[in-house]
């Protein structure tokens, strides 16, 4: 891929600004500031999308609301990945008829991966004809034209052709934590997965130049950011579309050496592209956290051989094996698909095999949802879904009684912990996080919030920890 076709030039993120510019000059007529509701669905990538959007919109000088019936503009930023998350969306936008009934001057904005995919988009313009503006991730570095369109001529704006997707740097961000944040590191995934919709939806494989990454990472620790999760759908091919090439190891390697104290963390991992490489430095590396989220998906060669996953369970076993001799106390974790098309009962065994000798901290658990256009929503899936549910069930009660013992081993070691919230019950009124990413309630006062603290757990469920400062 030929890096200059990718990047986003800056004279055309300048000229978004100036559309920015022209519409708070619009918005400056009014006699109040007017507001935005912004909704995410989804991954952390689209968490990441949607404080791009309230960057762009408080340019456009937006102020923020938390209310549909108040906002000028309402973004709703969608998840495409099942079917469940596309029927919510779906749902609500239908409810916001009434809304805009009431306010007829109201924009209504949907983006996001749903609003790529051919079948919602035609959805959305034939039956949904109150919403104003369509458009998906790859268009969002011109949200402000957009707009600015839609406040000047009437009309209804749709931005869904299909395209292998850019970089744009440079775009204002309005970040929803003080503690943690999130950096983009790539965009789009090249590893179709039979069953996944990301790929079609975020186009190709991209990497940020390292330095845009770095500089980013510098601000955000000088504004007292404690907590970087580096992001993208497959963090272990970073760099392989890079002009002077860099893999994730290095960039991890170089992110360590962003002076300050911080935790590094990142995400997701393939396991086809996980190295000893990777291993050794996030050993060395003492900000990045031990913690590996390492989906695996099923246990059964031949369902992993179907979905395209490109690796064995003799393989992901090995690479856990390797990375417990350099990090014995690593925390795991892993998503599951159940009930992929074809999956015998007897197949999803070796997936509750794979759990009892990993033992993970924690799983994400998926029923299989087929998504239009994958080559998996073309197999035939003859288990009917009762059985499935019988499966999934017996997978979260083996996993529920792994978690419930790996958090009892907690009990009575002492941890270095980020304070990064208020749970508002109890005692135990500090919410935290072990530097392996499990949730641990801390006693204490607010003024904690923002600080690592030597915390001594005192208790444990099969979700949380409970602990005292010491
Ligand atoms: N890029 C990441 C995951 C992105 S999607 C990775 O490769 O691991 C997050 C999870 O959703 C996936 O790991 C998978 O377990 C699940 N998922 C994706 N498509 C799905 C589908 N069609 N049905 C059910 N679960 C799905
Ligand atoms: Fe989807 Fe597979 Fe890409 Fe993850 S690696 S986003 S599961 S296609
Ligand atoms: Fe959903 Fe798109 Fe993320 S489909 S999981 S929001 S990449």
């Amino acid at each position: 891929m030929k890096r200059d076709a990718t990047l986003i030039p800056p004279a055309q993120i300048q000229a978004q600004l100036d559309h920015c510019q022209a519409v708070a000059e619009l918005n400056a007529r009014q006699t109040q500031p007017p507001l935005a509701f912004v909704d995410t669905y989804g991954c952390q990538q689209n968490e990441a999308d949607s404080e791009r959007l309230r960057g762009w919109l408080a340019q456009m000088g937006y102020g923020f609301t938390g209310s549909e019936e108040e906002a000028a503009i309402i973004v709703i930023n969608t998840c495409a990945i099942r079917e469940h998350a596309e029927q919510r969306v779906f749902g609500n936008v239908g409810a916001l008829v009434h809304v805009k009934r009431r306010h007829p001057e109201q924009l209504i904005c949907l983006c996001g991966c749903m609003a790529q995919q051919p079948h919602a988009a035609q959805k959305l313009r034939e039956s949904y004809r109150h919403v104003d503006l369509v458009f998906g991730p790859q268009a969002l570095w011109k949200f402000p034209e957009m707009v600015h369109t839609l406040l000047t001529q009437r009309g209804r704006v749709f931005s869904v052709e299909e395209e292998p997707g850019s970089i744009a740097e440079g775009i204002p961000v309005v970040r929803q934590d003080k503690i943690k944040a999130w950096v983009s590191i790539m965009y789009g995934c090249n590893n179709f997965c039979s069953y996944c919709i990301v790929p079609y939806v975020r186009g190709r494989e991209r990497s940020r130049n390292p330095e845009d990454i770095l500089a980013e990472v510098r601000q955000l620790v000088e504004e007292g950011y404690k907590d970087i999760t580096l992001l993208g759908q497959n963090v272990n091919s970073y760099g392989k579309d890079l002009e002077k090439p860099m893999d994730f190891s290095d960039l991890l390697e170089a992110v360590n050496a962003v002076p300050g104290d911080f935790l590094i963390r990142f995400m997701t991992s393939h396991p086809k592209d996980t190295t000893q490489k990777l291993f050794k430095t996030m050993a060395r590396c003492e900000k990045v956290a031990p913690v590996l989220h390492l989906p695996f998906q099923s246990g059964n060669d031949r369902v992993l051989q179907v979905m395209n996953r490109r690796h064995t369970q003799a393989e992901y076993l090995e690479k856990i094996r390797a990375l417990r001799a350099l990090i014995p106390d690593i925390v795991l974790t892993s998503d599951i698909i159940v009930g992929f098309p074809g999956e015998t009962t007897e197949e999803f065994e070796d997936t509750l095999k794979v759990l009892e000798e990993v033992r993970f901290d924690a799983l994400f658990t998926f029923i299989y949802s087929p998504r239009q256009g994958t080559p998996a929503a073309q197999m035939d899936d003859p288990m009917p879904r009762k059985q499935k549910l019988i499966n999934f069930n017996r997978l979260i009660t083996l996993q529920d009684s792994i978690s419930e013992e790996k958090h009892s081993a907690y009990v009575g070691k002492t941890m270095r912990c980020l304070i990064d919230g208020l749970s508002g019950i109890g005692p135990y009124n500090l919410l935290a996080r072990t530097p392996g990413n499990r949730l641990i309630r801390v006693a204490g006062d607010s003024s904690a919030l923002g600080q690592f603290l030597n915390v001594r757990v005192t208790g444990a469920t099969k979700w949380s920890l409970l602990g005292e400062p010491v």
